[in-house]
């Protein structure tokens, strides 16, 4: 983990969290908490969202777990209204959660493409427009995790690549539509992240699709998920006060070298 953070950088700050269960999200909800952030974590399981604020409270954080499924705007909202009642205005929100399955094209029912699309672009939206109205007034940030599929095409990820495609455009408007009451929007958009759901969905670490996918980096690895907390940290943080409506890749260079078999 990168110490180059000035500690308590988001002391008196309450971010929100959707998908702070697991994976990528979990891990910023834990660094943002470390930072002084009061985190409220939004999952569609309780017991697994409340497992991580647990695990933050037992370090001295706080931190509280809450229940909705992003594709039901109205159990989101109704979330948001109980994390706004225990911590206060929303000073950072990131749209994390997010679903995967592995299937090409040709066997992807149109419900299958639907669900993910759901979940991932619409779920943004809903967790956005949710907020909006929750957010600390004059200063506020919104954080969309988007991923490498957004401008590289990969076989087996139509529905991941369509979701995430309009997960970066619908930060760009938004950027211009919400920066006079002052909330900035942006993006990140991760490579494979070691550790993660995602991974051991799409390349399960020791099969051949793991080389295929490291031959595809130029830096040969995978990120690891402080790798990601930080540039969450970083973006959500006064040093990236001018950085508005930009989907930032983390991906160890990956996208250079066009799409994956
Ligand atoms: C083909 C599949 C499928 C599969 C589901 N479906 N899995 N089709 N191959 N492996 C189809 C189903 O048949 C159904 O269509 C439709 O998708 C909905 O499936 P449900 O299981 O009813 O949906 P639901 O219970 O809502 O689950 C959503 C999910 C699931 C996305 C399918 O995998 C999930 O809950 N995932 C959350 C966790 C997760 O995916 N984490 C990884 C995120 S990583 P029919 O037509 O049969 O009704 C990530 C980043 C990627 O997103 C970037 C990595 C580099």
């Amino acid at each position: 983990m990168a110490d180059v953070f000035k500690d308590g950088l988001l002391h008196g700050q309450h971010a929100l969290i959707t998908g702070g269960g697991s994976g990528i999200n979990r891990r910023i909800a834990e660094r943002f908490a470390a930072q002084g952030a009061a985190v409220s974590i939004v999952g569609r399981s309780l017991e697994r969202a409340e497992g991580a604020a647990t695990a933050i409270r037992a370090v001295g954080g706080q931190a509280q777990g809450f229940a909705a499924d992003v594709r039901d705007f109205d159990a989101l909202a109704s979330a948001f209204s109980q994390a706004h009642a225990a911590f206060g205005p929303v000073d950072i929100c990131i749209a994390g959660a997010a679903g995967n399955f592995v299937a090409e094209a040709a066997n992807m029912s149109s419900n299958g493409f639907r669900t993910v699309v759901d979940i991932d672009l619409v779920g943004t939206w809903n967790t956005f427009r949710a907020v909006l109205a929750l957010l600390r007034e004059g200063r506020s940030n919104l954080l969309a995790v988007s991923a490498v599929q957004s401008v590289m095409p990969m076989a087996t990820q139509a529905h991941v690549c369509a979701a995430k495609a309009g997960i970066d455009m619908l930060v760009r408007t938004l950027s211009i539509e919400w920066a006079q009451r002052g909330v900035r929007c942006n993006a990140i958009a991760p490579g494979p992240v070691a550790d993660t759901e995602g991974m051991r969905r799409l390349a399960p670490e020791g099969d051949v699709s793991w080389a295929r996918v490291l031959a595809g980096i130029p830096m040969a690895r995978a990120a690891d998920l402080d790798e990601i907390a930080d540039l969450a940290l970083f973006l959500c943080s006064g040093a990236a006060r001018y950085i508005h409506g930009t989907v930032i890749a983390i991906d160890g260079g990956q996208t250079n070298l066009g799409s994956l078999p």
